[in-house]
């Protein structure tokens, strides 16, 4: 028989408080129509003090779970992506793990920014295809308002915090028909963010922030989802048209108009959650189908691409029969 991965329930949290434009505003030299015209983001959701991308990851992965109707004890393997762990170690996996009571499964991080969610999911899918496991649980966690410099208005009109998670079993039908994932070091200098301890570098070591050359990053952006598209649709032997949902990485609203653009899709065909969640970096893409499968948009047998690009950078797609 041949093994494919295929979705079989999804899930999602944002935490209470908002915080709109306009708040932002009081604090850092901008305004509401500054950042809803260069991002489309009009607010985005923060995290409580007593929430951590273990606790939220919580939350969404107990959704996915009660979605697929799936007895917890049978999940083999916990994929977290997440930049902004609880600790450096034990993995939020591991945290997941304990917080689920999981008892047979081996948890791990991964660690691509905002592309964590795409690389989680294509390390699940190569692990069910293989044999290696039957029930994946891939999650992605972030906590990005604590390690945004909110004196930074390039860099702290753009992200919120938020879980999304998917549950993948075995099948004998596709499912996810292919994974793309990349990465070029080349571009550690264009989007960092610093652990204070264990950098080399004095200024780094006084920051723990985010740093980013957003223009420069945009370029990249842009121009390397184009080609994560083409990368996809040849692999797959595939028309454009045949792809039913694009579901994006919810970074900003023009590199995803530029990617419908390359597909020729309509923005009706379009995931769009930034106005509100902001980029919650490797829990977007995951946020961002969870929404639409719930309201059914997203329906069986639809085919979907997944994309996202993050620091490293890193970036890929996902191609699903959903
Ligand atoms: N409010 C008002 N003015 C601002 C703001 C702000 N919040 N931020 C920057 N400006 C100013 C700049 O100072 C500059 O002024 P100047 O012309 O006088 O020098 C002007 O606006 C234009 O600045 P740009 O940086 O060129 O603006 P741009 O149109 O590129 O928009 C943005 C900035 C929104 C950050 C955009 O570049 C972007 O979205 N970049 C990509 C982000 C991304 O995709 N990151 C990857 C994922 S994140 C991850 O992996 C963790």
């Amino acid at each position: 028989m041949i093994r494919y991965s295929r979705v079989v329930g999804t899930g999602g949290y944002l935490p209470e408080e908002v915080r709109t434009n306009e708040q932002i505003s009081e604090t850092v030299d901008t305004s509401d129509s500054w950042i809803y015209e260069r991002t489309g983001i009009k607010s985005r959701r923060i995290a409580g003090a007593h929430e951590s991308a273990a606790s939220m990851a919580e939350i969404a992965a107990r959704q996915a779970i009660e979605a697929a109707g799936c007895d917890p004890q049978t999940i083999d393997l916990i994929i977290v992506a997440t930049g902004t762990p609880d600790l450096v170690y034990p993995s939020t996996g591991c945290l997941l793990q304990q917080r689920l009571g999981i008892k047979n499964a081996v948890a791990f991080d991964v660690q691509a920014a905002c592309s964590g969610s795409i690389f989680a999911l294509s390390i699940a899918d190569q692990y069910i295809k293989s044999g290696a496991a039957k029930t994946v649980l891939v999650v992605g966690s972030e906590i990005c308002s604590r390690i945004v410099d909110w004196t930074d208005r390039g860099t702290c009109i753009l992200f919120g915090d938020g879980a999304g998670a998917l549950l993948l079993s075995v099948t004998n039908e596709p499912g996810v028909l292919s994974t793309h994932i990349h990465s070029d070091g080349d571009f550690k200098d264009l989007l960092y963010c610093p652990l204070p301890q264990t950098s080399v570098n004095k200024n780094e070591q006084e920051a723990g922030y985010i740093s980013m050359r957003g223009n420069e990053v945009f370029k990249v952006a842009v121009n390397t989802l184009g080609r994560i598209v083409d990368e996809t649709l040849e692999a797959n032997n595939m028309d454009r048209s045949e792809i039913d949902w694009l579901v994006p990485h919810q970074a900003n609203i023009r590199i995803i108009a530029a990617t419908a653009k390359k597909l020729k899709m309509s923005m009706k065909q379009v995931v769009v959650t930034l106005e509100t969640q902001g980029n919650t970096s490797s829990a977007s893409v995951l946020l961002a189908f969870n929404e639409a499968v719930r309201d059914g948009r997203i329906k069986r047998g639809q085919v979907v691409l997944l994309e996202a690009f993050g620091a490293g950078f890193t970036w890929g797609s996902a191609l699903i029969k959903y």
